[in-house]
């Protein structure tokens, strides 16, 4: 299988920090990836690097089979791979509704015509219920973000992205701060992405419970390297992860 996305040693340092320090990982097309590894491990720099938030010291980012090594965030939306911002994505003077209108539109922006407004129009509102009704975010949709609790905003922020239409999303901690019930529905709309919806997921995630459960390959990050790789049930049983993650 080709891969979706793959990353070929790449290096990223902060000064005498080695945050990614030659790491190369493969994610195959819609599967869900895990990265995880203690704090300060490199995950979220990873994330940086793959999305072009930051560019690499060295090594290379492919996304289908592209080099994509230092393009921008934009550029890669446009090319289907799209990052979920924790907050930023977000307006909080829009609906919710208004709010994934307005990232609709934004993927429409390139096929606009006058001829076409009144479709166009018509059809981002048909898709906005879609995603939304997928989101279990339809009954909040004259919310504004800032009414929403925690769990729905980070989903708000999750179909905003979707509504790209992306067919790989990066997700940074998506179920941090949840309670138990706000893990469990992110944990099924990370599984509905995949299942589906056809989007391969690479995420980084804290709770391992999580990982376990949603995951085809898990990435074990210290120190800016990698020092595991496979499905769960095989990490469960790797002795360096227990000692540098777990602390045994
Ligand atoms: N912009 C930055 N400037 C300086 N150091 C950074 C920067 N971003 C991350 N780091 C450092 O790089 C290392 C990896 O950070 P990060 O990728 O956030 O780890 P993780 O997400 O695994 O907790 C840490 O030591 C962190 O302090
Ligand atoms: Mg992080």
């Amino acid at each position: 299988m080709k891969p979706e996305i793959s990353v070929v040693d790449l290096r990223k340092y902060f000064g005498e920090v080695k945050a990614v320090d030659g790491v190369s990982l493969e994610v195959n097309p819609k599967s869900i990836v895990s990265i995880i590894g203690p704090n300060g491990a490199g995950k979220t720099t990873l994330l940086n690097l793959v999305s072009g938030l930051i560019k690499p010291d060295s090594g290379r980012v492919y996304f289908r089979g592209r080099d994509v090594t230092g393009w921008s965030p934009a550029k890669l939306v446009k090319l289907g791979l799209a990052r979920c911002f924790q907050i930023s994505n977000v307006y909080d003077t829009l609906t919710v509704l208004d709010n994934v209108r307005a990232a609709l539109h934004s993927v429409r922006r390139a096929a606009f015509s006058l001829k076409s407004t009144y479709y166009s129009i018509q059809s981002v509102n048909e898709k906005a219920k879609e995603v939304l009704e997928l989101f279990n975010l339809w009954d909040k949709r004259e919310k504004t973000p800032t009414e929403l609790s925690h769990g729905d905003r980070k989903l708000l922020d999750i179909a905003i992205s979707y509504a790209l239409a992306p067919k790989a999303m990066l997700l940074d901690e998506p179920t941090a701060g949840m309670s138990i019930r706000e893990k469990r529905r992110t944990v099924d709309v990370i599984k509905m992405l995949r299942d589906k919806l056809g989007v391969t997921v690479m995420l980084v995630e804290h709770d391992l419970d999580v990982v376990y459960e949603i995951s085809d390959e898990v990435i074990v990050m210290h120190e800016g390297k990698v020092i595991a790789r496979g499905k769960p049930e095989e990490i469960k049983r790797v002795q360096a992860v227990r000692e540098v993650y777990l602390g045994e």
